[in-house]
């Protein structure tokens, strides 16, 4: 039924509690009553000033919900009158339905990426709120907001005096060079590295730079699913190399592929440290020019029982390694911050590439993390973490050994943020972590993980994420699960 102007404020709720501000709601309950025909084409709405006073809101609050409707083809308003409603709502709402079941019917033409992107399962949907033992994070309620808030005001009122233009804020990469070089081994000028807004990236940019449809990419098996995913959207042969206790394999006799990547500092996801023999082998094997080694560094903060082994790309002579690292694990994944070292020759061809698919990170965040960095705080919160996560690691560890011992071998990482415990008896690792999942505790199967046939079976518990009261309960869940 038509309204009567008198009635429309009556029609409107407004709650000030709401998480959708006052604007939001009045754009939102006016849009309705045009499209549902109760407002017709023609019809004239009361005066901001008027509505404003009816519903008790600032004059603001009706002018802006008038400008957006106006915007969106709603309403007619021009300065000084009444707006109008231009439209009729049970037409629109028609038209927009016929155009909708066209647009679903119709099946786009993908390109080669897409088709590719679409079949994997990455990212994989996890459950959202997370549960504990959900892998793959670090515990974001350790990080100092304080102390990152005061660096994001600082770089906030610092940026009308910023210069504006380069996309790698200098600032962050000297904190990163000098960061890498003292507790990585990365050996690195300034300009080779690259700040992106993820380590995920880091590896498109890469498989877009440099990868050929049909050229052979060799990744880790079980491995990290995507890197996969990037490579093979660029039409790579993806070939899984399967692991021994010291990580990935060489694999004489077979031919050399375009790429390798690798995670050798904790392999994602058995945790394995790769020996320093095996990485001086993989780097023989790889002809400078041919073959590019990519090592994901994601978790190599975080190693608990011995010194870190410096990592593979500080020990090439021959500028064939690339280096990812992300902020995701180290301080949180909201941060969106990752870099990306680049061997010497390909600097040049990896900036024109980072700014051609627009992987650019926020100037305001990198500005803030160079000072975090600088100012010791990265450092600072890295030793916290890393004497609690340790803590967590060896406190899952005894759980699982002591309740579920029978059933689960665990395989104790040197380090990282998460661990493998494989199944003793069966091959059901998905049967187990759905039964796992509906009792509230949130593991991934490994034999997800395999890029072929899966041989093992078990399941990547994360620890550094959860309290030790928090894994223990999950713990003493799982043990009634099993
Ligand atoms: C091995 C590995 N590399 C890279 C990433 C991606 O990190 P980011 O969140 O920075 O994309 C992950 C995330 O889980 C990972 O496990």
């Amino acid at each position: 039924m038509p309204v009567s102007e008198s009635m429309i404020s009556g029609l409107i709720g407004l709650n000030r509690a709401d998480d959708e501000g006052l604007v939001a709601q009045l754009t939102s309950q006016l849009r309705s009553l045009i499209a549902a025909g109760r407002l017709a084409r023609g019809r004239a709405l009361p005066s901001s000033r008027r509505l404003a006073s009816d519903l008790g809101v600032s004059r603001n609050t009706v002018t802006y919900a008038f400008e957006q409707l106006a915007a969106e083809g709603y309403l007619e308003a021009s300065h000084g009158r009444r707006p109008v409603v231009t439209i009729d709502g049970a037409e629109r709402i028609e038209a927009a339905g016929a155009v909708a079941s066209r647009v679903r019917s119709a099946r786009p033409q993908l390109s080669p990426w897409a088709s590719q992107l679409r079949q994997t399962d990455w990212p994989m949907s996890y459950q959202a709120p997370q549960k504990p033992l959900r892998p793959g994070h670090g515990d974001f309620r350790e990080f100092p907001n304080e102390v990152w808030a005061r660096c994001l005001r600082h770089s906030a009122v610092r940026a009308a005096r910023r210069e504006l233009g380069p996309v790698n804020r200098t600032r962050l990469r000297e904190a990163l060079a000098h960061y890498l070089a003292t507790s990585r081994g990365v050996r690195a000028t300034v300009d080779q590295i690259l700040i992106l807004p993820s380590a995920q990236a880091a590896l498109t940019l890469i498989a877009a730079a440099l990868v050929r449809p049909g050229d052979d990419v060799w990744v880790e098996d079980p491995g990290y699913p995507g890197a996969a995913a990037a490579f093979r959207a660029s039409g790579a042969r993806v070939t899984g190399i399967k692991l021994d206790e010291q990580g990935m394999q060489p694999m004489p006799g077979m031919a050399v592929p375009k790429l390798v990547f690798m995670t050798p500092s904790h392999q994602h996801p058995t945790g394995r440290l790769m020996s320093l023999a095996r990485r001086t082998a993989f780097l023989r094997s790889s002809r400078p020019g041919k073959t590019w080694i990519v090592e994901d560094d994601y978790d190599g903060e975080f190693h608990y029982d011995s010194r870190p082994v410096p990592a593979l790309q500080g020990l090439d002579a021959h500028g064939r390694v690339f280096y990812v690292g992300t902020f995701s694990k180290a301080m949180t994944s909201d941060i969106r911050l990752g870099y990306l070292v680049v061997p010497p020759a390909l600097v040049s061809t990896f900036e024109i590439a980072q700014r051609h698919i627009g992987l650019i990170a926020s100037s305001h965040i990198q500005e803030a993390l160079a000072e975090f960095i600088a100012d010791g705080h990265f450092l600072a919160h890295l030793r916290r973490v890393r004497r609690l996560y340790h803590a967590r690691r060896d406190h899952l560890v005894e759980g699982l050994e002591r309740h579920l011992g029978e059933v689960l071998s665990v395989e104790v990482p040197s380090g990282g943020i998460q661990l493998v415990a494989r199944l003793k008896r069966g091959r059901a690792d998905q049967a187990a972590v759905k039964r796992l999942v509906d009792a509230g505790v949130e593991t991934r199967a490994l034999s997800s993980l395999a890029l072929g046939k899966p041989c093992d079976h078990g399941l990547l518990l994360g620890f550094a994420a959860w309290r030790e009261s928090e894994i223990s309960a999950a713990v003493r869940t799982m043990a009634s699960c099993f």
